[in-house]
């Protein structure tokens, strides 16, 4: 039977919430091999401050912090929370939050572009005020959701174009021209005109990857409205999965790596439509694998580990300046059975079990 070594990992995409399930939440993290995460600040308010002594109506990075240490987080080796820029992000927090040590990212958020984006503000207002500026001076990353925002019909999704597509065409050739030496992550890319812009650009510029956008594509979204896979950006097509699944399994594959998305919603779908997020807690290195494997790489061989094990543990922690954790954790070619996750209130479905996949061909040993 197959069993990889892995270093724990991190996973530099999540979101953790608030209030009594962040514990269950954070367990599930851990339960899955993670040393640590990139903790999504679109909470209720936002964190859209630095420090508690800021008297702005945000959440601080400072407090939100707090809170998932609270909550079963003081496990983590790191937790980086990225400041959401807001209308109220001005060039002093960014140099208060650098010398304070707790501001090492920021979220572009497109406005009212996904859940909890209505303090987002265009990519644009960013670059006039001083703000990406003083991010590049300071070597703060840029956590980008790259989707046009305002977009609608066929705009937002067709066959020829959708708002990931054209703000990656559009958009982010702006942003690189203006600010060359940014450090900015392409999160949760979708399309293969995301990949192609990754792949252009320099050292500077990378990319995560959730297991739902290696694993699916539009076509499952729709046969049956499976709305666990509802998720922004959504899941593409062919071709699109096809540049992802290139882009990670590449031998010399250095800038693209694990970030989940894994994001937990009480109510999912509603009478008018459907919250956006996909919950991948406890099993996203058994849905990475087997995504990898839908390629002609094979986890038994000892070179594929090598490069599941970069995208998953090693790329993104280098290019956030993490340490690899010398603590290990084994994934185990055997089948798994996929649970619910139960919170004191309500449970949670996670992804495989909102397409009637009730087992894994992995089981994890941390
Ligand atoms: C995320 C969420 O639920 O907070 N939803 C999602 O579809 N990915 C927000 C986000 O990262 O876009
Ligand atoms: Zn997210």
């Amino acid at each position: 039977m197959t069993t990889i070594t892995l270093p724990l990992w991190y996973d530099l995409h999540v979101h953790l919430r608030q209030g009594e399930n962040m514990n269950a939440y954070i367990q599930a993290q851990i339960d899955m091999g993670c040393a640590g995460v990139l903790a999504m600040p679109n909470t209720k308010p936002p964190v859209g401050k630095v420090l508690d002594s800021d008297p702005l109506d945000y959440w601080s990075i400072e407090y939100y912090l707090h809170q998932i240490v609270h909550a079963g987080g003081d496990a983590f080796k790191v937790a980086i929370i990225p400041l959401y820029l807001t209308k109220d992000t001005t060039v002093q927090m960014i140099e208060n939050g650098k010398r304070s040590g707790l501001l090492r990212a920021c979220k572009y958020y497109p406005p009212h572009g996904t859940t909890n984006a209505d303090h987002g503000c265009p990519l644009e207002s960013f670059m006039d005020n001083g703000v990406l500026h003083a991010m590049e001076e300071h070597g703060i990353v840029l956590c980008v959701h790259g989707e046009d925002h305002g977009l609608s019909g066929v705009d937002y999704f067709d066959a020829t174009t959708n708002a990931e597509k054209s703000f990656y065409l559009k958009v982010m050739p702006k942003l690189r021209e203006k600010f060359p030496n940014l450090k900015i992550v392409c999160e949760h890319i979708t399309t293969k005109e995301a990949v192609d812009f990754v792949h252009i650009s320099g050292k500077n510029i990378v990319a995560s990857v959730t297991p739902q956008h290696l694993l699916f594509t539009v076509g499952h979204l729709v046969q049956g409205l499976k709305y666990h896979l509802y998720c922004l950006p959504l899941v593409k097509f062919e071709a699109d999965r096809d540049a992802l699944r290139q882009a990670v399994i590449d031998p010399y594959n250095t800038k693209f790596f694990a970030g989940t998305d894994s994001a937990p919603h009480t109510t999912k779908a509603t009478e008018c439509g459907c919250a956006a997020g996909c919950f991948t807690g406890g099993i996203a290195p058994q849905l990475y694998a087997t995504a990898f494997e839908k390629t002609n790489l094979n986890l038994d061989d000892r070179l594929s580990q090598e490069i599941f094990e970069r995208f998953l543990c090693l790329n993104g922690a280098h290019f956030y300046g993490l340490p690899i954790p010398d603590k290990t954790f084994d994934l185990v070619r055997e089948e798994s059975v996929v649970n619910v996750l139960n919170t004191k209130a309500e449970s949670i479905v996670p992804l495989p079990l909102g397409l009637n996949m009730t087992t894994l061909p992995w089981t994890l040993n941390v």
